[in-house]
């Protein structure tokens, strides 16, 4: 079915030319809209898919980064529950509040949607039904926990009970918080209804299926053959694949949810969240499209083989998007499957696993009211759990923003503008001849930008970031050994010649930071005296123009003092 919606109303040119720029889809974990985002979530998708997206944009690619919020599924509803609310309230709360942490973060999606939208439910529809027809779904009947107290059947988060796999006594029917395990609710030691505490009981309840054991061979085959995997990704989803696929119940006894396109059931059914939610970086990218007034854009990021698609999630998502989605995808035919799937591990703080559902951790926006946007993304992403759990606090954000933003690279920045606003009249200074010294870091700046780049790619961004910082480092060492601000005095063309070779690394240096700290970058792309906006700059070392006029330049970064900040907190 694939090929002949490709076929009808797509140009076959926009194919051949599709190589160059390349496409890149950057999809991004929909959060569910039922609580405040903290910085672990920041850390373990949004922000790394904004450097990833920012990257590619700048180096010249078609991006379209897109996610929403997971508006359905019983977290959603577990949280109206509990404050009487509906779960339509608790959505329009929190979708407002996450639209805001891109706004400030610069989290650059672009599109964030829901799941609540009638083009979503369309293109679900349009998906379940295909699979319906080739018999990849089924109807069937299962065993679900019922409860006999509040006299109905128990969605998966209702079942609390003692994790099998590591024995944490909080596990929920649908997973583990503590060692990240997806969960089925009869797999739970001890279950109990959230709804009355009661020991429930295993019931009959018919419902479709997707047959996810078909696909067993495909996946390995497939997974096996990935290339430059995070090890940690592909082990565990191909160790799950080879423990044997079962099929997986895609709806369930509930009223909030995307409804099943068949009327088989009866009543008081609907699609299982997990089911639907993946669709949505589909929907939302033919959402994209008809936005632009280009309703068939899509098909260049889902159908062109030569596209490339990225999924940024947390390691509790890895199955659904390395196993479940893929298989999704190939019963389906037609769409690009996974190019890879950087799944990172949690961020914790203080020894704590930031988790949204345990109410841990501080929201985005009580460090947005204190702390500059950059200094945030700066400290989570010198800190990002690409290969393992990793420790993170206040503290090690504030003095990596003091000792590596302010002090390396803001005084990298501010004192070359200034000292060349007083020598120079403020334009970029002709060079003389060059010394070794020079050279190496006129070549720093090119080789910057490729290890930067080559890191970026392979979803290494941990290693970007500390590939531009530690060129800023070598470029205020040089500065050190030069002392333009003593051969001001008596050598006027050596210093243009340092202040010029500066210059050349502080203009890379604006392009190598710009993933990560997109708000400085563009604030120094203006004081080098620019025109343009930066993101139409290009991933480019090339040196200043001599004679070009600069701006005068603000501070950069703010410098932090911990306890000041502190005692104001406390006093205010
Ligand atoms: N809402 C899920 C969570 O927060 C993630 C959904 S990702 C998608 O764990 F695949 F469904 F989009
Ligand atoms: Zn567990």
């Amino acid at each position: 079915m694939g090929g002949l919606l490709r076929l009808d109303g797509y140009n076959a040119r926009d194919l051949t030319a599709s190589t160059n720029p390349r496409r890149i889809l950057v999809a991004v974990a929909w959060p569910y809209a039922n609580g405040s985002l903290h910085l672990g979530h920041m850390a373990g998708a949004y922000l790394p898919a904004d450097i990833f997206a920012r990257y590619h944009r700048l180096a010249g690619n078609d991006v379209l980064m897109v996610s929403g919020s997971d508006q359905h599924g019983t977290p959603v509803t577990v949280r109206a529950d509990n404050e009487g609310r509906t779960a339509q309230d608790v959505v329009d709360q929190f979708h407002p509040e996450f639209l805001r942490y891109w706004s400030e973060l610069g989290i650059s999606f672009d599109l964030f949607t829901t799941t609540g939208t009638k083009n979503h439910e369309a293109v679900v529809h349009e998906m379940f039904l295909a699979l319906l027809k080739k018999g990849y779904i089924y109807k069937g009947t299962t065993q679900q926990f019922f409860d006999t107290e509040a006299g109905r059947f128990l969605p998966d988060r209702y079942v609390e009970g003692t994790c099998p796999n590591c024995g944490y006594e909080k596990a929920r029917g649908d997973q583990c918080d503590n060692c990240g395990r997806t969960l089925d609710p009869e797999q739970l030691l001890n279950p109990k209804s959230k709804l009355t505490g009661a020991t429930p009981e295993m019931r009959d309840t018919e419902h479709f299926f997707f047959k996810l054991s078909a696909f067993g061979p495909q996946l390995l085959e497939w997974l096996k053959s990935r290339e430059g995997w995070r090890k940690h990704v592909q082990n565990y989803s191909i160790g799950w694949v080879e423990e044997g696929l079962h099929d997986r119940a895609i709806t369930r006894d509930l009223e909030w949810g995307i409804s099943i396109p068949v009327e088989d059931l009866g009543p008081g059914k609907r699609i299982y969240v997990w089911f639907e939610a993946f669709i949505g970086y589909l929907s939302a990218a033919k959402e994209w499209s008809e936005q632009q007034g280009d309703p068939e854009a899509w098909r260049k990021w889902w159908e062109d083989a030569a596209a490339e698609t990225y999924y940024f999630i947390g390691k509790d998502n890895i199955f659904f998007h390395t196993i479940f989605w893929p298989a999704v995808l190939m019963g389906y035919e037609g769409l690009n499957l996974p190019t890879n799937v950087p799944a990172n591990q949690y961020v914790t703080f203080k020894g704590e696993k930031a988790s949204k559902s345990e109410g841990i951790g501080d929201s985005v926006l009580s460090y947005l009211e204190r702390y500059q946007p950059d200094m945030i993304r700066y400290g989570l992403a010198a800190n990002l759990p690409e290969t393992s759990d990793t420790d993170m606090t206040e503290a090690e954000m504030v003095r990596r923003n003091n000792d590596e933003l302010v002090a390396t690279w803001g005084n990298l920045v501010n004192r070359v503008l200034a000292m060349t606003a007083k020598n120079f009249d403020g334009r970029v200074p002709t060079p003389g001849a060059l010394d070794d010294a020079d050279q190496r870091i006129i070549d720093g700046a090119t080789k910057v930008l490729a290890e930067v780049a080559a890191h970026i790619e392979s979803a290494h961004l941990k290693a970007g970031l500390a590939s531009a910082m530690s060129f800023a480092q070598e470029a205020n060492a040089y500065l050190s050994e030069k002392e333009p601000w003593k051969t001001a005095k008596t050598d006027l063309e050596r210093t243009g010649t340092t202040l010029f070779v500066a210059l050349t690394a502080i203009n890379a240096l604006k392009v190598a930071f710009y993933p990560y700290l997109p708000f400085a970058s563009a604030n120094i792309h203006t004081y080098l005296g620019a025109n343009g906006v930066l993101q139409d700059f290009g991933w480019d070392a090339t040196p200043l123009e001599p004679g070009t006029a600069l701006r005068e330049a603000a501070p950069l970064f703010r410098k932090i003092d911990l306890e000041a900040e502190g005692a104001a907190r406390a006093s205010a």
